[in-house]
């Protein structure tokens, strides 16, 4: 596992974004480029600068595919807290040259939801798997919406929300944590890492006990993001103050490692 910490939440920001650009330029393959998403704030300053290396010409959508890690259920598009509505108020509507038809966001709304996580898988796989898997983290450890003790070897499905993340949440639901949506359709666990490369941001103090468990904790359902200890390709992105929870050890092993020239 790579941890590359970034002094604040801007430089982390702009490290993961140049590091994507970077992988969709280098990649000279005929078919798409394979790029997993998130929502949430974390990867907001992410999709910014995504959004200006694009219409600046530093790199191209135009053969990129995206999937995203999930949405809720029972929220039209156009509803502003939709995830759908979200990717496009924050990135897609930003980009020069992605096209439509190559976003794909489950459906929230299907009538039939484990037939929607089983197409969703199925078109994952006909592009051959994701590339790289770009993500955030909840307090809690989750990746997507894989709550504490969702197997680690998931797929796609329909999960419960816990209580904890539905107030977490609500800050997006005028602070009413009944108003946010009970489930959600989400990856696995085992979508993400079977992503050639995952690439998780973490920032922020009330992320350090989820950043200290990525890392130092023992792989366990309890906190889904250690299945990433697993993972040949998993580059966690964080800033200073997600730091806090870290051993000093750990802390400057990454600093001396991440000075070294990458061969
Ligand atoms: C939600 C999403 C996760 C995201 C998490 C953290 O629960 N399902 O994918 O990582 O929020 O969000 P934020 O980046 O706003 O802290």
């Amino acid at each position: 596992m790579r941890v590359v910490i970034q002094e604040n939440y801007e430089n982390m920001s702009l490290w993961a974004a140049r590091y994507i650009a970077g992988r969709i330029n280098a990649h000279k393959e005929p078919r798409p480029f394979v790029l997993g998403l998130p929502t949430g704030s974390s990867p907001i300053g992410v999709y910014k600068e995504l959004a200006r290396m694009n219409k600046a010409g530093e790199v191209s959508f135009a053969n990129v595919v995206t999937f995203n890690m999930d949405e809720y259920v029972g929220l039209p598009h156009e509803h502003d807290q939709s995830y759908w509505y979200f990717m496009h108020d924050n990135f897609f509507d930003h980009l020069v040259d992605m096209k439509p038809e190559n976003i794909n966001i489950l459906n929230g709304m299907a009538s039939d939801p484990e037939a929607e996580c089983a197409r969703y898988e199925a078109k994952i796989a006909s592009y051959g798997g994701i590339d790289l898997f770009m993500g955030g983290i909840g307090v809690d450890g989750h990746i997507a919406f894989n709550e504490p003790f969702t197997s680690l070897a998931s797929r796609t499905g329909l999960r419960a929300l816990t209580t904890d993340t539905r107030i977490v949440n609500s800050r997006f639901f005028g602070n009413d944590p009944e108003k946010v949506p009970a489930y959600a359709l989400s990856v696995g666990v085992g979508t993400v890492t079977d992503s050639k490369e995952v690439l998780i941001l973490i920032n922020g103090h009330n992320k350090a006990r989820a950043l200290a468990a990525t890392v130092e904790g023992s792989v366990s359902h309890k906190w889904t993001c250690s299945a990433l200890q697993m993972h040949n390709g998993a580059i966690i992105a964080c800033d200073e103050a997600a730091c806090g929870e870290l051993t000093v050890d750990t802390y400057k092993y990454f600093l001396d490692i991440e000075k070294k020239e990458r061969l």
